[in-house]
């Protein structure tokens, strides 16, 4: 073939590539809650896969799924690739797609046989980072955020058979992403959660909000809003244990607004009772499983149910234990909930984007309250429009999906951001819209202290934005990044607040070695000989307690949240026989063996975890 013909060829290719990427087509904002309890069927398994480092797929058409036919343009052919499992990251699933950042495209065949006056869905739990999705070779969207669910209607759209669904996912960092292109965490990418058909009514249960008055504990307060705009629909709430069985009936937007008389025993760590919830609406029931409590502040001081809480937290990235990949199953879930259960937390921040819906409803079970933060991380372009309007996007997507979720009583907007103006306008801008959107629960975000000093062992952190937060949260390393471990003894903290103080990230890093563990050479030799020696772990525990030293001083101190349950994948961490790929800062190990600090930060939570809560019997 001509070289002309040939350069035009990826000439096109490039266009149809820019062309592909900028179709700004999402799902349908207001999410369907709890599709748990809907009737679903699951597309998990394994879909045939084509990784497409060089782009090929939008200019052969991949969406297409064409049969290869011995013609040159079909470059592939989906029935004889090989297959990844969904849900699932690729970079664990082959030892070639550990680092692979790009694209690759998925492909599942499934039948279904359209049920007459129903309506379908596809829904997907999350997909890191762009996915792009055609179902029978017509295209659905464009989904942007690898950590929030996203669903398309596609009634009418399938047949009895051989309905070809494709999916393109690219993790491909982006300068005007959320995160961006630094995280010091693993970018791990595919179609790392479920993905499934929702079947419904015409006019069915779309969203509903369940929850305790803030003003008075003996009512239960929400909503239930239908589909679609219908007046005068009947829907019927039932909570069985408390005796509620109530008639409700839609406005013209088709929604139901309640208040009804109830005494429920109050959701705790101590004592995390969920309710089994009933919503009937011509014929079709969602169930699903409510606590029911409260949470503000007043002055410096936490109140749950209206009583102090100390926060007793721990840092999780949800990542595995044992085989580290981004978590696929609610037991791998409750094996880190239950380390964080088993260092005395009552509170665990999900750093440092939406984790998955069924970790949150196992710290509904396990009694763990829970930060849930959207990945607003580091360097983000505070300029863009763009940016700020994914930002408004994936913060709404984690609201709809989990506000009925008992356990989150913080939603936290940033970690780590430098402060300039533009940057503080575009977050209580989102500060603001967060309260537009749920006004029940508590706003935050983890500022960073840039070592602003009053005097030499005064420290304070000057940040603009605390002004629009509901919790002064900020991270701190000193004893590791800042400063000798022995400093944190002379220092205090002057924040001129009067709201609760959360220190959100603070540790060190330690290498914790096994007898099978062979010296690799000076530094690992000298890390597992000297007490004294970064990364090793009796400094570790040393550094543990000075910082306690000093936090027990702050004023206000209403959490501390020490930085991180296990160690976990980075990119940014690469020293030989020591970090190896691996953040070494966990309190346990990525296999979930404890390091010596553990103890110290098991012993402070035991002395902090019931700050507030004697004779807790409400
Ligand atoms: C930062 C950041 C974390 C990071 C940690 C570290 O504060 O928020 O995501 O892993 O410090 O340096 O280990």
């Amino acid at each position: 073939m001509k070289r002309s013909i040939i350069l035009c060829m990826y000439a096109m290719m490039a266009a149809i590539c820019s062309a592909q990427h900028n179709i700004a087509k999402t799902s349908d904002a207001q999410l369907i809650q709890n599709v748990s309890s809907r009737h679903t069927v699951s597309l998990d398994g394994d879909w045939r896969c084509i990784v497409d480092p060089y782009n090929h797929g939008f200019y052969h058409r991949f969406q297409l799924d064409l049969k290869f036919d011995g013609n040159m343009l079909s470059d592939y052919d989906f029935d004889t690739s090989p297959t990844l499992r969904v849900p699932g990251d690729w970079n664990t699933q082959r030892p070639e797609l550990m680092n692979y950042e790009g694209r690759v495209w998925y492909r599942t065949k499934f039948d279904y046989k359209p049920a007459e006056g129903k309506r379908l869905f596809l829904h997907f739990s999350a997909a890191n980072y762009i996915a792009q999705v055609w179902l029978n070779g017509k295209e659905l969207g464009r989904h942007e955020g690898g950590f929030t669910p996203f669903e398309y209607e596609i009634t009418g759209q399938t047949k009895a058979e051989g309905n070809s669904l494709v999916v393109c996912v690219d993790d491909t960092r982006l300068p005007g992403g959320i995160p961006t292109l630094n995280t010091d965490w693993w970018n791990y990418g595919g179609l790392t959660r479920s993905v499934c058909l929702v079947e419904t009514d015409k006019l069915f249960i779309k969203d509903y909000s369940i929850q305790l008055s803030r003003t008075d504990s003996r009512k239960i307060e929400g909503y239930v809003q239908l589909s679609d705009k219908a007046a005068k629909e009947a829907v019927t709430l039932q909570i069985p244990e408390l005796k509620v069985k109530t008639q409700l009936t839609t406005d013209e937007n088709g929604r139901a607004t309640f208040t009804l008389k109830a005494k429920p025993k109050l959701w705790t760590p101590e004592s995390p009772k969920l309710y089994n919830v009933n919503i009937t609406h011509n014929g079709e029931t969602v169930t699903d499983n409510i606590g029911f409590r409260t949470i503000a502040t007043a002055g410096n001081k936490i109140l749950l149910n209206g009583k102090e809480i100390f926060l007793c937290g721990v840092n999780i990235h949800e990542e595995s234990v044992g085989d580290a990949h981004r978590c696929i199953t609610a037991e791998e879930d409750s094996v880190l909930l239950a380390l964080a259960k088993d260092m005395g937390c009552n509170f665990v921040r999900l750093a440092h984007y939406p984790h998955n819906e069924d970790m949150i409803r196992m710290a509904d079970k396990m009694g763990l309250m829970v930060w849930s933060e959207i990945p607003l991380y580091w360097g983000i372009d505070w300029n863009s429009k763009e940016t700020y309007a994914l930002a408004e996007q994936q913060l709404g997507e984690m609201i709809s999906r989990d506000h009925n979720r008992a356990s989150i009583i913080i939603w936290s907007i940033a970690n780590e951001t430098a402060v300039n103006n533009e940057r503080t306008a575009f977050l209580t801008k989102l500060a603001n819209k967060t309260r537009q959107l749920d006004d029940t629960r508590l706003v935050s975000a983890a500022l960073q202290n840039v070592n602003k000093r009053l005097a030499p062992t005064v420290y304070t952190v000057e940040d603009p934005l605390k002004d629009a937060l509901d919790i002064f949260s900020y991270n701190e390393y000193i004893g590791w990044y800042d400063a000798p471990k022995e400093f944190c003894d002379s220092i205090t903290w002057q924040l001129n607040t009067d709201k609760p103080v959360v220190i959100s990230e603070f540790g060190g890093g330690a290498k914790h070695f096994t007898a099978q563990d062979n010296v690799k050479n000076a530094v690992t030799e000298c890390v597992r000989n000297n007490p004294k020696a970064f990364f090793n772990e009796d400094n570790q525990a040393e550094l543990y307690r000075h910082q306690f030293t000093m936090l027990r001083k702050i004023p206000g101190l209403a959490g501390t949240i020490p930085w991180v349950l296990t160690d976990f994948r980075s990119p940014h961490r690469l020293l030989e026989g020591v970090q190896d790929g691996f953040n070494r800062k966990g309190l346990y190990t990525d296999k979930g063996e404890k390091k010596k600090a553990w103890q110290i930060v098991k012993d402070w939570n035991d002395e902090h975890r019931n700050i507030g809560r004697t004779n807790s019997t409400k």
